[in-house]
């Protein structure tokens, strides 16, 4: 599908998603599956052929009927009320932005967000995003894969903050830090506890475990249960980097400014041209006063 046209209406639009996305995953309380979806739909990229990402394309029931995106027809269909308000907003867009917005939220980082992302037509295969009984090496491959390095490996585990897992879902249970519905560190300082001595029964995967295992990933485990700050710019960083695997800014994008500036812009350069070719003509007096310098 064709990318979306980002002018100023579009703009208003993703301004006005961006509010009913707060609104609704405050009322629902379901900022930790909203993040998943974004990650879902972005952890898809392969950055060698240029496919998946955050494309839309976990609207498909043949992507959401997926093994790893068990649970996640929840958060599509609470987007779909999104949707419905503001149709001009791609589904790219939208996951993206509730990913961000659920981080908010919550108490985490504020993400830069630039829209223009195009819906995908089709489901991407099986397989492509990461197996939570594996260890390193694994997680390396996948998010290798995407373009994403150690570092965003770690900081964006950090998601784990939030949420839970869920038998029916993933065969996993229960969350991995006290107040899952918060966005803080503490995702990092549990994963340095020994559970077991402490008798707490919170959830570290296989995965989550590798963190702490391999010393490549465990210097920035330990930093960021170190350093809340630390963790939150390294973490809004690698989530900006999830969310736009694979595209590329449109080139209508405008900042706040933008169209007046634009316009301003278009304006001289008309005036200038008129003016040349009033000039090349002669229909302008010596010793013009609109262009002394020009001529
Ligand atoms: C590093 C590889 C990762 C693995 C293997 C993994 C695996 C899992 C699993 C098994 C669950 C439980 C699903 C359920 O039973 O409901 C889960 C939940 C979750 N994941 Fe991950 N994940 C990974 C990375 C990420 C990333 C990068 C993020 C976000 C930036 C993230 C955000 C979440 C959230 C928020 C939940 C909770 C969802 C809920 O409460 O419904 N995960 N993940």
């Amino acid at each position: 599908m064709a990318p979306p046209i980002v002018d100023a209406v579009y703009l208003k639009e993703i301004e006005k998603a961006r509010r009913d996305l707060r609104a609704l995953i405050f009322k629902e309380k379901c900022a930790p599956i909203m993040l998943r979806l974004a990650w879902h739909d972005a952890g898809t990229y392969d950055a060698k052929t240029k496919t998946g990402g955050p494309n839309g394309s976990i609207r498909f029931m043949k992507e959401l009927n997926h093994t790893a995106n068990k649970g996640l027809k929840i958060a599509v269909d609470f987007c779909e009320t999104v949707k419905a308000r503001h149709p001009k907003i791609t589904y790219a867009d939208l996951y993206q932005l509730a990913g961000v917005v659920a981080v908010e939220i919550t108490g985490g980082p504020s993400i830069d967000f630039v829209p223009g992302r195009k819906d995908a037509n089709a489901a991407v295969e099986e397989g492509r995003l990461p197996d939570a009984h594996q260890g390193a090496s694994h997680l390396r491959d996948v998010f290798c894969r995407m373009g994403l390095t150690d570092k965003d490996i770690v900081a964006l585990s950090g998601g784990h903050t939030l949420g839970r897992a869920h038998k029916d879902r993933s065969d996993f249970e229960g969350p991995w830090t006290k107040d899952f519905l918060k966005f803080d560190n503490s995702y990092f300082v549990e994963l340095l506890k020994n559970n077991s001595r402490s008798g707490e029964q919170l959830l570290k995967l296989p995965t989550d475990k590798a963190l702490v295992t391999d010393s490549q990933f465990s210097q920035y485990v330990k930093a960021y249960a170190k350093d809340e700050d630390m963790f939150f710019e390294d973490y809004a960083a690698s989530h900006k980097k999830l969310s736009e695997l694979g595209f590329t800014k449109p080139s209508t994008v405008l900042d706040g400014r933008g169209s007046a500036w634009t316009n301003g812009i278009v304006v001289a350069a008309i005036i200038a041209v008129v003016g040349i070719l009033c000039y090349k003509r002669g229909m302008l007096p010596e010793g013009n006063a609109f262009f002394p310098n020009l001529f």
